[in-house]
C-alpha cells in the first residue's frame, strides 16, 4: 500500500512570520493524523523557523529547489546539505515553474535529483504538459521525456524513495483541474514507464502525486483513483483551513 502524500508547495507566498503563523495552526489542526503523510515547503528563508517549530509534530517541511554543488562560489544556491541542516526532509525538483521563467531542463534537474538523494533527502520530481502538448496529443511524448531525463542513471533503490509529481501546465494556479480520468490516465502512464524503465515492484512503490488547481471540493475525487498517491497543493496549501480539508480529504 502506497502512502498517501500532501504537500503543500508555498511558491514565494509567506514571509517569516506568516510562515509561523500557518504552520501553528496547521499542527494544532492536523493533529494525530497519521494515514496521511503531510509536508509543507516553505519559502528558503521560513524553512529553519518553520522546522523547529513543527520538530516532533507529524508535518514534514520541504524546499522548493535547490542546487546540485555541496558547497561552492555558486551565489544565491542553497546546497541539499544546507537545507538537511535546516529541517527538510524533502525537496521539490522540477517544477514547471523552474523549467519556464528558470530554464531548467531535465539534465540539470537529474543532477540535482542524484545530490539531494545522497544528502538523505527525498526529492518530489514534477512533470507535466502544456496546454499546447495537450491540444496536439503529445502529451506522452513530453512526459516520457521528461521522466525518462530526470531519472537516468538512478537504481531501483533510489527511485522507490522519490516522489513524483504530474502537474499538466494548464492546470496549475487556472482553476481547471484535471478530471479524473485525465490524471488517472497520466498517473497510469507513467507508473507504466517506470515499470518499463525499471520493475514492477519498483512502479508499484512508487508514490505519484497529482498537482494543479486542487481544492477541497475536488480532492477526493482525484484521490481516489488508483494511481493518484497524493496532492502537490499551490494556492489551497496557503490557509490552514483548506490545506486541513485537503489534507482529511474522505477516502472510499
Ligand atoms: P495550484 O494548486 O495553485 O494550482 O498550484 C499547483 C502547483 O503548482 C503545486 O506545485
Amino acid at each position: 500500500m502506497r502512502k498517501t502524500i500532501i504537500a503543500g508547495n508555498w511558491k514565494m507566498n509567506k514571509n517569516i512570520a506568516e510562515a509561523l503563523e500557518l504552520v501553528k495552526d496547521l499542527k494544532i489542526k492536523l493533529e494525530g493524523v497519521a494515514d496521511t503523510e503531510v509536508v509543507v515547503c516553505p519559502p528558503f528563508l521560513a524553512v529553519n523557523a518553520v522546522s523547529q517549530l513543527l520538530k516532533g509534530s507529524n508535518i514534514k517541511v520541504g524546499a522548493q529547489n535547490c542546487y546540485f554543488e555541496k558547497k561552492g562560489a555558486f551565489t544565491g544556491e542553497v546546497s541539499p546539505a544546507m537545507l538537511k541542516e535546516a529541517g527538510c526532509a524533502y525537496v521539490i525538483l522540477g517544477h514547471s515553474e523552474r523549467r519556464q521563467y528558470f530554464k531548467e531542463t531535465n539534465d540539470f534537474i537529474n543532477k540535482k535529483v542524484k545530490a539531494v538523494l545522497a544528502e538523505g533527502l527525498l526529492p518530489i520530481i514534477c512533470a507535466g504538459e502544456t496546454l499546447e502538448e495537450r491540444e496536439k496529443n503529445i502529451w506522452k511524448e513530453v512526459i516520457k521525456t521528461q521522466i525518462t531525463g530526470c531519472l537516468a542513471g538512478f537504481t531501483k533503490e533510489e527511485v522507490s524513495k522519490m516522489v513524483l509529481a504530474y502537474e499538466p501546465v494548464w492546470a496549475i494556479g487556472t482553476g481547471k483541474v484535471a478530471s479524473k480520468e485525465q490524471a488517472q490516465e497520466v498517473h497510469k502512464f507513467i507508473r507504466d514507464l517506470v515499470e518499463k524503465l525499471y520493475d514492477k515492484p519498483v512502479a508499484e512503490a512508487l508514490r505519484i502525486q497529482y498537482g494543479g488547481s486542487v481544492k477541497p471540493d475536488n480532492v477526493s475525487i482525484l484521490m481516489n483513483e488508483p494511481d493518484i498517491d497524493g496532492a502537490l497543493v499551490g494556492g489551497a496549501a496557503l490557509e490552514a483551513d483548506s490545506f486541513v480539508k485537503l489534507v482529511k480529504f474522505e477516502k472510499k
